[in-house]
């Protein structure tokens, strides 16, 4: 694989401040690895859209609550680099937990409000760490765009949250969530399910489907839908819902009305397996959203 690697910040900034000071755009796709085809619709977007594209493979460690899965988190670093080779990746980022968080480590970057509600209540710490990291890599990959996946919605709308509050001047991209031929949506956790908790997976995607239905039929009303989201879930009695809501799709507030501005989201455990996934009304990409 001639996928350069870097293996230090210095080693990735470096690289990528050459690169743009002889007139090359650079995009970057963070990941935690175990990639799958929503990762590498990112990657080749940004290898389509810009002239360099780099990745990186870091499990961060702040994002997990001290019982989650960052042990089992899937790991498979010379299978992610071929993939992502081939997928038109030019570099790829994998530092070590020691490099980004050496000891004495003190500074987290806390958002206040948006970051408190639907996987905030339910993963307290969780967004501080993805916030964290996601500042961290940018500043070790100063790309000038930035590539995340619709399938994690708010952490789409909290990180355009904080590149807007710390002026950090990367423009964020948000690529359609890839789903599986029946519907569930690509997800490194998707691994962890046995053949009757994949089955019982789809669960979420019709609870999903059944409010785009609604909104495709004129019925406006959300608190409607929300209760039909639940009882499509409810068919499924080990699926365990953490929360099912209908929310704005900028400022995550819960809404009445089925608009084009509405976003379906849901959590759902099934076994030790939580998963999430979302359906804007718009379509795939909000309004305001779609990429340049
Ligand atoms: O979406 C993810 O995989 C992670 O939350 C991210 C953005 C790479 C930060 O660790």
């Amino acid at each position: 694989v001639s996928l350069e690697r870097f293996l230090t910040p210095e080693n990735a900034r470096t690289v990528v401040r050459a690169w743009q000071r002889e007139g090359l755009t650079v995009g970057f796709v963070p990941t935690m690895g175990a990639l799958h085809e929503g990762h590498l619709s990112l990657l080749r977007a940004c290898a389509t859209e810009c002239d360099r594209a780099v990745l990186s493979i870091y499990v961060n460690p702040t994002q997990f609550g001290p019982n989650e899965d960052l042990e089992a988190y899937p790991r498979r670093l010379d299978e992610d680099c071929e993939l992502a080779e081939r997928a038109g990746a030019n570099a790829v980022f994998c530092p070590t937990d020691k490099l980004m968080y050496p000891s004495g480590y003190a500074t987290f970057v806390d958002q206040t409000g948006m970051t408190e509600v639907l996987e905030g209540l339910h993963r307290p710490g969780h967004f501080r760490g993805v916030l964290t990291v996601v500042c961290k890599l940018l500043n070790c990959v100063p790309a000038e765009c930035a590539y995340f996946g619709q399938k994690d919605f708010q952490q789409t709308v909290v990180i355009r949250r904080m590149v807007a509050d710390l002026n950090m001047g990367v423009e964020v991209r948000v690529q359609p969530t890839v789903r599986e031929p029946d519907g569930l949506a690509m997800s490194s956790r998707n691994d962890y399910l046995d053949a009757d908790q994949r089955r019982d997976a789809l669960c979420l995607w019709r609870a999903l489907q059944n409010v785009k239905k609604r909104y495709a039929a004129g019925e406006n009303a959300a608190a409607a839908a929300r209760q039909a989201m639940r009882e499509v879930l409810a068919q499924v009695p080990q699926a365990s819902p953490d929360y099912v809501d209908i929310v704005d799709c900028d400022t995550l507030e819960r809404v009445d009305e089925l608009t084009e501005r509405a976003v379906a989201v849901l959590a759902v455990r099934l076994g030790g397996t939580r998963l999430i996934d979302n359906l804007p009304m718009a379509g795939d990409l909000p309004p305001g959203r779609a990429k340049n």
